[in-house]
């Protein structure tokens, strides 16, 4: 699939990772619908940068912990830029807790934001007319296995290798991985859904430097992972039309 002058909506888009996953696809020649929450001048000053660099881009403000501006959102884009050919669901919630501290307050949230969102935002962007031939109303499916769009979905390498301390956080991401691999199969040949798994790449807001630092040196690679390799990574799987409920782990081995 081209993706040279297609659309690309990227949740949590403001900063940090997101950020740089939007750059790089800006780069690569996408127009690009950064979407934030709350971090609307970071948003609107990478959106300036975008335009500025020749490219097209938009910012697009929705909590993704409510299922109604969730399902708005992809709308929204749509009407503003035309049909979403990807969608990057990077946004996500970070709490600790393990069984008996996890409270249903940060329950809820890891599994609005890291979960729910992911699922509406997909839902939404398979009933894309134009994105699956054969529910367009044209008649008939098509019958090749052209490519019309694409799904990646932000994980952890904690799904593969599940460790004590962000257990509603931990499972939220396994359950993506699930639905990264149930989508992709029910969504082929036109629909792409894969998973991208970070390892220690920035630490999370408010953690210790200290604590990440050792985090990061304890994987086979020895250090941290950098937001470019992430988006090189998002790219690399956008670029191929032949893999689909897969998952790359960029984390350094840390999976292992
Ligand atoms: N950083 C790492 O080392 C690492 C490691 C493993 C996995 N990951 C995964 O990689 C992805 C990106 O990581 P990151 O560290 O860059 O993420 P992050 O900075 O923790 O969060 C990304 C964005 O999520 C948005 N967000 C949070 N709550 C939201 C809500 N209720 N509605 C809408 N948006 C909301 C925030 O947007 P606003 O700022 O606009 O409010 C935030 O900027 C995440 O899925 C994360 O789980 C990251």
């Amino acid at each position: 699939m081209e993706l040279v002058g297609h659309t690309a909506l990227v949740t949590g888009a403001s900063q940090r990772l997101g950020a740089a996953i939007a750059g790089r696809l800006a780069q690569a020649g996408m127009r690009l619908a950064i979407h934030y929450h709350r971090s609307a001048a970071a948003a609107e000053q990478l959106c300036q940068q975008f335009i500025a660099a020749g490219s097209e881009a938009i910012v697009v403000q929705a909590d993704l912990g409510d299922w109604q501006q969730t399902e708005q959102l992809l709308a929204h884009v749509h009407q503003q830029l035309g049909t979403v050919h990807v969608l990057i669901n990077n946004a996500a919630l970070f709490d600790p807790g393990g069984v008996d501290t996890t409270s249903q307050l940060v329950w809820q949230q890891q599994m609005a934001v890291n979960l729910q969102a992911p699922f509406i935002l997909l839902q939404q962007f398979a009933r894309q007319p134009g994105l699956r031939p054969q529910l367009n109303g044209s008649g008939g499916s098509d019958s090749t296995s052209q490519v019309y769009g694409k799904v990646i979905n932000l994980l952890d390498r904690r799904v593969i290798r599940p460790r004590g301390g962000h257990l509603a956080y931990t499972i939220s991401k396994s359950a993506l991985w699930t639905l990264t691999r149930m989508a992709a199969a029910e969504l082929a040949p036109h629909i792409q859904v894969n998973a991208i798994a970070p390892g220690a790449i920035l630490p999370a807001p408010g953690a210790s430097d200290e604590q990440f630092t050792r985090i990061a040196a304890a994987a086979p690679m020895l250090r941290a992972g950098t937001p470019t390799e992430i988006a090189e990574s998002v790219l690399f799987m956008l670029q191929h039309d032949y893999i689909t409920g897969e998952l790359l782990c960029v984390d350094g081995g840390a999976h292992l």
